[in-house]
């Protein structure tokens, strides 16, 4: 299955790009975790991509663009595959829409998470992250084991950057001025489908899967 998962920071597209990967044995490409990792190991990329991720802005659609494209050539992106923060410009989608067509793998299905502002910021301002292998959860829904550190890993836990009250704001802006206008194009091209971000995670991989099947995906 080949999808892409749409929606506002903090509506859950990471969290159920991850369960849903494993479940239909296809890749997760998440271009928020690619640039993290690339901001972590200090590469060339992560250097350029810093200061826009800090801000809360968008990195230049050239960069993620390649990024994706090198990504979706890889031998398991063949299987099927998840887009989880990607596209999330025009430009984006339309390149997107370009490399698909080389590589002969079309999307089955846009799923659009719409989620209210409320549980965004409740979200996001209690998201916290592994510092050593970026698993995430939650102060309140999804808390570790003990308190602070890592339940895979044993590593200390700690707020992403640009979770913080003004960043928040910012990314939501370019989120409603850059990315929304997706939800037309998807619309147009017959490929969305809304989902609500604000149900419980299991109660929504359960409605997604009854989506599929009735799609026959
Ligand atoms: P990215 O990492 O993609 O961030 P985002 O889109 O803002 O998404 P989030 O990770 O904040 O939210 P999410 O929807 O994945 O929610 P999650 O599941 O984590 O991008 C970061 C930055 O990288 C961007 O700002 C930009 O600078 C850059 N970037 C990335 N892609 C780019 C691109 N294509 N173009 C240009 N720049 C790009 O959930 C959030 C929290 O809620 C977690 O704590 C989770 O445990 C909890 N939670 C989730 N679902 C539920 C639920 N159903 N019930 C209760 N709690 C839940």
């Amino acid at each position: 299955m080949r999808l892409v998962l749409l929606g506002p920071p903090g509506a859950g597209k990471g969290t159920h790009a991850q369960v849903l990967s494993k479940e239909l044995g296809v890749a997760h490409v998440s271009t928020g975790d690619m640039l993290r990792e690339a901001l972590k190991k200090q590469t060339p990329l992560g250097v350029k991509a810093k200061a826009f991720m800090e801000k809360g802005a968008l990195v230049p659609d050239e960069i993620v663009i390649a990024l994706v494209k090198e990504r979706l050539s890889n031998g398991d992106a063949k299987k099927g595959f998840i887009l989880d923060g990607f596209p999330r410009t025009p430009e984006q989608a339309t390149r997107l829409d370009e490399n698909l067509e080389v590589l002969r793998m079309p999307l089955d299905l846009v799923l659009y998470f719409k989620t209210s502002l409320s549980v965004i910021i409740r979200r996001l301002s209690g998201r916290r992250v592994c510092s050593r292998c970026g698993k995430n959860y939650h102060i309140k829904n999804f808390k570790p084991k003990r308190d602070g550190i890592c339940d895979a890993c044993g590593a200390a836990l700690v707020q992403r950057p640009d979770d913080r009250e003004e960043t928040i704001e910012n990314r939501l802006k370019v989120y409603d001025k850059e990315t929304s206008p997706l939800i037309d194009y998807y619309k147009r091209k017959n490929l969305l489908a809304e989902v609500s971000g604000d149900l419980e995670v299991k109660e929504l991989n359960l409605q997604m899967k009854k989506l599929f099947r009735s799609k026959d995906l």
